[in-house]
């Protein structure tokens, strides 16, 4: 429901004393609805503080016990998914069903979590000194994996559940303490997964922070906090900053993708089509694996475009509670970012598949052909629903462009010749590439991970455990 919501820090819900508040507008209705906490430096330094003791107690707890904690904490998930879907309905303009499929998709995500965590931190290495030469059998090593300590979870507006639990379940598990500091827009959402934590009451106090600020005033505070062990971050450009600000922790990054959508004449054009609707519109395009520019050989492209228009005549437009296929996007400001890049496309010579119009935040599907290299929309992400279509005239040509993007999280390619998927996707330098199939993260246990600007480390369930702990090694001599 609108209104003001409190921070939770050191298991208590707590007002800033500083008595300012972050303002939340409803990005359907344009309206302010919801306050949360500008927390202070004091408040993050405590939070801090009730981290490093919690963490204390719960390195120590069995590892069959934290999982079974993560598991009552995914069933507490669940009973409050229609609360918490609501949330997302308002806060950030998600439609119904997918609100609530992305908070049952968190609560899968905790379950696998505490499953692969039980498999993969049970295990360690044994070494005998005799394999290195002029070593004799006089040294026995036992190495396993530990916990790193406070683990900062930053997650983004579009997945403020399912990105936050991404980087809490995998930190819990492994025996860290969480401070989260949610997206302020999604904060909300962020707090009521908090109170998840909470309701579960198998946590020691202070184990799990969800702290709302001003990012602008104390963004950087929360990530160079020397309590803080580790960084796990998503969202845009700030990162490649944090990155530098951080100092020597583990880092775990994702910024964003200009993923690209290669189609070769030999495709099945109606498979192609209908992956470059939903990866291109879903959720309105604000994803950073949604398709954001499609790479087409020339002589198919007529055909391919019939189709993809098609579909693209055939979405909804309207409000998230109606389940919409598009929604109002998450701030003016994005909005006009959007446009922004939509004017320049028009003015350099795009041709309109689809009539531009926006009203407020809603942007109706857009779909753009003839796009060449010069229009920023061939190189920008609009994070919106705005779809740019390159005709090229062979694959190299195709797979140039995708390896000049700045941030190459995911690709993919549509052919029904399999060798030439694989060359394609061994030459194009991204994180991932998918063959016949939109970019996507899930599911949630696939490794996940950007180049060039897009991020650093790997995400998926197995790789953060793997990131939020550290060999440690116990060496038994025998004299
Ligand atoms: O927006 C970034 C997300 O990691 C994308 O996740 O592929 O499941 O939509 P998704």
């Amino acid at each position: 429901a609108s209104g003001s919501y409190k921070s939770y820090i050191n298991g208590q819900w707590l007002r800033s004393c500083s008595n300012k508040v972050v303002t939340i507008t409803n990005p359907a209705t344009r309206k302010e609805e919801f306050k949360v906490q500008a927390c202070t430096r004091e408040e993050i330094d405590a939070a801090y503080e009730g981290c490093t003791e919690a963490q204390k107690i719960w390195r120590q707890v069995p590892l069959w016990k934290r999982a079974e904690a993560l598991r009552k904490v995914a069933s507490v998930l669940r009973e409050q998914r229609d609360t918490i879907a609501e949330c997302l309905v308002n806060e950030i303009a998600k439609a119904r069903k997918d609100s609530l499929s992305e908070v049952d998709r968190s609560a899968d995500l905790i379950e696998y979590c505490a499953e692969e965590g039980i498999r993969l931190l049970s295990k360690g290495d044994f070494l005998t000194s005799d394999a290195f030469k002029g070593t004799d059998r006089t040294k026995l090593c036992l190495s396993s994996r530990v916990p790193l300590g406070n683990v900062l979870c930053i997650p983004p507006f579009n997945y403020p559940v399912n990105l936050a639990v991404s980087k809490i379940a995998p930190a819990l598990i492994s025996g860290n303490a969480v401070l989260v500091k949610p997206p302020t827009q999604g904060a909300v959402s962020g707090l009521h997964l908090a109170q998840c934590f909470d309701k579960a009451g198998v946590f020691p106090k202070g184990l799990v922070n969800f702290v709302t600020v001003r990012a602008s005033e104390n963004g950087d505070y929360l990530a160079e906090h020397p309590s803080n062990n580790c960084l796990s971050f998503t969202g845009g450009d700030v990162g490649l900053s944090l990155a530098k600000k951080v100092g020597m922790i583990p880092i775990q990054m994702e910024l964003g993708g200009k993923d690209a959508c290669i189609v070769c004449s030999d495709a099945d054009l109606d498979l192609a089509a209908k992956h470059i609707i939903k990866g291109g519109f879903s959720y309105s395009g604000q994803r950073c694996t949604a398709v954001k520019v499609v790479l087409v050989e020339g002589e198919v492209a007529d055909q391919l475009i019939e189709k993809v228009l098609g579909g693209v005549n055939k979405l909804t437009v309207g409000m998230p509670d109606d389940n919409c296929n598009i929604t109002p996007v998450i701030s003016e400001t994005s909005a006009n970012f959007i446009e922004k890049l939509v004017m320049d496309a028009k003015e350099k010579g795009a041709k309109f598949l689809t009539e531009y119009r926006r009203e407020g935040n809603l942007i109706w599907p857009c779909l753009l052909d003839h796009v060449r290299p010069d229009m920023d929309i061939a190189w920008e992400e609009p994070f919106g629903p705005v779809l740019p279509i390159m005709r090229v005239s062979n694959t190299d040509q195709a797979v140039e462009h995708a390896n000049k993007n700045r941030v190459a999280l995911q690709s993919c390619v549509f052919t029904k010749d399999i060798e030439k998927a694989i060359k394609i996707s061994d030459s194009v330098q991204s994180g991932t590439v998918q063959i016949n199939g939109a970019p996507a993260r899930g599911p949630d246990h696939f490794p996940f991970q950007g180049f060039r600007d897009s991020g650093i480390g790997s995400q998926g369930i197995a790789n953060s455990i793997g990131m939020m702990t550290k060999t440690k090694t116990t060496v038994i001599n025998l004299n």
